[in-house]
């Protein structure tokens, strides 16, 4: 029997289906309200809003479990590869042997940008925000390559490698462009993760040391960014998307969702904020105070989530991470100290305590990054690689369910009724009273 919500309104009944997913989470199917009520939803922040079915990622963030395509985060983290993760969330199961040599080298293959690109790249101002530079490269990608026409299999797969390749490869340019160096080409021979750490740090003066170690710890950071359910960014290109906008262009949109500091731009505002602190003697307890007054809309960045009332799964591996980079290169990193101190105390306190605010994946990447050798304005875009398979997995979803419609959400307007123009004339005479 299904079982229903009833709503009663106006002296009337109402009966709206409930559906479960796979792990029991449960939803008022409330496709018909508009129709049957005339009644919307309000829900700012889309907060209580299921806005599609999906069989990718699986989040609990009462228990703090993270799982891409029922695979543990944390088994993916220890075993997999970013490029294995990749195809795992783009196809839905692991790939054998064989598919994964040849997604490898599908990326391979399509890991050139086209010349004529590197002139965008270089009139940018030198100040630019790599992210903007990002967007609005992956956007102009579709002038370079071809949009995808039928969507069969082969011309899905060929664009994706085509996304996930580039992106890779266009971030390190634009870092080497911003730096005034020259441009360091993709390899045959290096596997996804080397490939960009090498694109990024070779130099005709120094040859870059490729680090197995570091080239692992890369993967597991990418393998943590690779999906996270309907995350603002995710829910940008599943949005921009349902307008049928070229794939590029809604992958474009997640990149610029994902720049603001309440998302992904939250690993650079991070570092900003620990750095604040140890230059400021290094105790946290003002910015703690601080981001707990209501009058001030200072907030303790990397601390918080949406879904996650507890400990961010990734977080733990994060911050293991970061101890074993750190340990590896005997960098002895002051803000390290300063986020530890900032996480011991605020997770004490009852104000953290109470609001259930965890530190999220954001508060130990930045020191993880730096000690990599990654610029700190480089850091979203990091995450942006990270996310590509997410977004792309989540885009081909969404283009396949044939529940998917145009994104148009509804609004209570409470500005005022109709009312008469009125000439310019008159307009500076009257009162705002009297304007109303
Ligand atoms: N510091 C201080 N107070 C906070 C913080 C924080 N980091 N996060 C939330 N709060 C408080 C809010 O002020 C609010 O208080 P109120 O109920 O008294 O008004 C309450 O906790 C709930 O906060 P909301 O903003 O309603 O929670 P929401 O789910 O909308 O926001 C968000 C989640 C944006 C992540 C928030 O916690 C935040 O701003 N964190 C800091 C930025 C950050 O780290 N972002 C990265 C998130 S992870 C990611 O996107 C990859």
């Amino acid at each position: 029997m299904v079982e229903v919500v009833k709503l009663e309104f106006k002296g009337k009944i109402y009966e709206f289906p409930i559906i479960s997913g796979t792990e029991g989470d449960m939803a008022i199917d409330i496709r018909g309200l508009r129709k049957k009520t005339g009644l919307i939803t309000y829900d700012p922040g889309l907060a209580n809003t299921g806005v599609c079915k999906s069989k990718i990622t699986y989040l609990d963030g009462e228990k703090g479990i993270l799982r891409y395509r029922g695979y543990p985060i944390e088994e993916l983290a220890e075993k997999s590869t970013f490029v294995e993760t990749a195809y795992l969330l783009i196809n839905g199961e692991l790939p054998t042997e064989e598919e994964l040599k040849n997604f490898s080298i599908k990326l391979n293959d399509h890991s050139l940008v086209h010349e004529d690109m590197r002139e965008f790249f270089e009139n940018f101002p030198r100040r630019a925000h790599p992210m903007g530079i990002l967007s609005s490269m992956v956007t102009a990608l579709r002038e370079f390559y071809p949009e995808l026409k039928e969507g069969g299999k082969e011309e899905i797969n060929t664009t994706f490698a085509r996304l996930l390749s580039k992106v890779r490869t266009m971030a390190a340019m634009a870092y080497k462009i911003s730096r005034g160096h020259k441009v360091v080409y993709p390899r045959h021979d290096l596997s996804y993760c080397a490939n960009f750490l090498n694109m990024m740090f070779d130099s005709p003066v120094k040859p870059y040391i490729i680090d197995d170690d570091v080239v692992r710890a890369l993967n597991v950071f990418w393998i943590l960014h690779a999906d996270h359910e309907q995350n603002c960014s995710t829910a940008a290109v599943r949005l921009v998307g349902s307008a049928k906008v070229n794939i590029y262009a809604a992958i474009s949109a997640g990149i610029s969702a994902l720049w603001g500091p309440l998302h992904g731009g939250a690993n650079q505002a991070v570092i900003e904020m620990l750095r604040e602190i140890y230059e400021s003697g290094g105790d946290p307890k003002p910015f703690i105070e601080k981001a707990k007054d209501k009058n001030n809309p200072f907030r303790l960045m990397g601390f918080g989530h949406r879904i996650y009332k507890t400990y961010d799964p990734r977080e733990k591996i994060m911050k293991k991470l970061c101890h074993k980079i750190l340990d590896k290169f005997k960098i002895d990193d002051p803000l390290l100290d300063v986020a530890k101190k900032l996480e011991e105390l605020a997770v004490k306190d009852p104000y953290f305590q109470e609001k259930r605010l965890y530190p999220n994946v954001d508060f130990y990447s930045g020191i993880f990054l730096r000690a990599i050798g990654i610029p700190e304005n480089m850091f979203t875009v990091m995450f942006a690689i990270g996310r590509l398979p997410g977004w792309l997995a989540q885009w081909k979803e969404s283009m396949e369910d044939p529940h998917n419609r145009l994104y148009r959400p509804r609004q209570l307007y409470i500005g005022p009724s109709e009312r008469k123009y009125i000439s310019i004339e008159k307009r500076g005479k009257l009162t705002t009273t009297e304007s109303a």
